[in-house]
């Protein structure tokens, strides 16, 4: 977030003499007003920190906003309207992923001049090859993986690690493939217990002892439901997955007479210091957004298509998912070193 925000910034400055301005906590700061003037000296610094300089809420929508308080929401997309009119603002640049980019279009339909930038760490987002933090997520992935292999190797264990990424197995299926997991388990591909039984006998028989599995947190068994750890409230999407591994982990136990244990990295993805490619990724989209506003190319987010910076419409970026084809490369590539997908 913050390589974006600095790039962003440092260009419209220096090339257009642009006034910039970062809303605190995301649409939150939109609603109620709250942003900070963002200068050179404030990003120079920026792009090797984690997290946002300016905060986040994945929890407030403008179309569905709660009051303090409140359990049914308000549409308060007016005042988003009047304060951008009141505030001058000529572009509104939405960073974040599926949710953001929605609330996002929406409000390009009211008319508010908007450019998105794909954030998240599911790489789920239409209209781009890829979305910045996915990088860093998948390699704190395949380092957590590693590490959980020797101690799986030493104590003959069925070892399964949790990662995130909602209804897309694109972290799973990179971090997997990364790491050498024997079973990668994707929402897109569900999974047969049988079959991953099988497997581990075979593993057995073939004198391994253990077995490495990478889940994702949004794996399910064929004709089953996804495991859900919680519901939140006020969010643009409640459900809020959890517990896959831990779960087929007790049944596999049960099972094989194996032990099991199963480990969620959860978080852990999300924080830290970003790898150099997604700095690199974010700079190029932050400065690419700064072309998109300049052309006044409003209802389009910045994105990548084949290597090059290009453009999406917001329609194209949030009408589905991008989602793992079970006929992707790297599933047909995995499978055919050993892998299995349940
Ligand atoms: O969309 C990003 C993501 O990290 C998902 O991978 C995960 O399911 C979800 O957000 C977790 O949300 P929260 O931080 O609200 O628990």
């Amino acid at each position: 977030m913050n390589a974006v925000i600095r790039a962003f910034t440092l260009r419209a400055i220096h090339e257009f003499g642009w006034r910039v301005v970062g809303f605190l906590d995301g649409f939150a700061g939109l609603i109620d007003k709250q942003f900070i003037t963002l200068d050179e000296k404030q990003v120079f610094k920026i792009a090797s920190q984690g997290g946002t300089i300016l905060g986040t809420s994945n929890n407030v929508d403008p179309f569905e906003y709660y009051l303090p308080n409140s359990t049914s929401p308000i549409d308060v997309s007016d005042r988003v309207l009047a304060y951008i009119k009141e505030l001058h603002i000529d572009a509104l640049v939405t960073i974040g992923g599926d949710g953001t980019q929605h609330m996002a279009y929406r409000l390009f339909k009211l008319g508010v001049p908007v450019i998105g930038i794909p954030k998240t760490i599911d790489n789920d987002l239409g209209g781009t090859d890829q979305t910045f933090g996915f990088d860093t997520a998948v390699s704190i992935a395949t380092e957590a993986i590693d590490r959980i292999q020797t101690t799986a190797e030493s104590h003959h264990r069925i070892m399964l690690v949790e990662v995130m990424g909602r209804y897309a197995g694109w972290i799973a299926l990179y971090s997997g493939l990364a790491s050498g997991a024997d079973i990668i388990l994707i929402p897109e591909i569900p999974f047969s217990l049988e079959r991953i039984k099988d497997q581990i006998d075979a593993r057995v028989r073939d004198g391994h002892k253990y077995t490495l599995i990478v889940v994702s947190e949004g794996a399910r068994e064929e004709g089953k439901d996804y495991s859900i750890m919680k519901m939140v409230k006020n969010s643009h999407d409640p459900i809020r997955l959890g517990g896959a591994a831990a779960q087929l982990g007790q049944r596999l136990e049960e099972e094989t007479g194996i032990e099991a244990r199963a480990t969620v990295l959860g978080h852990l993805l999300r924080g830290g210091v970003p790898v150099s490619s997604d700095r690199i990724l974010s700079t190029r989209y932050g400065a690419g957004a700064v072309d998109l506003v300049a052309d006044k190319k409003f209802g389009h987010m910045v994105a990548l298509r084949q290597g090059k910076i290009a453009s999406a419409t917001l329609e194209e970026a949030t009408m589905a998912l991008r989602l793992v084809t079970p006929d992707h490369e790297l599933v047909a590539r995995a499978k055919q070193v050993g892998i299995i997908f349940g």
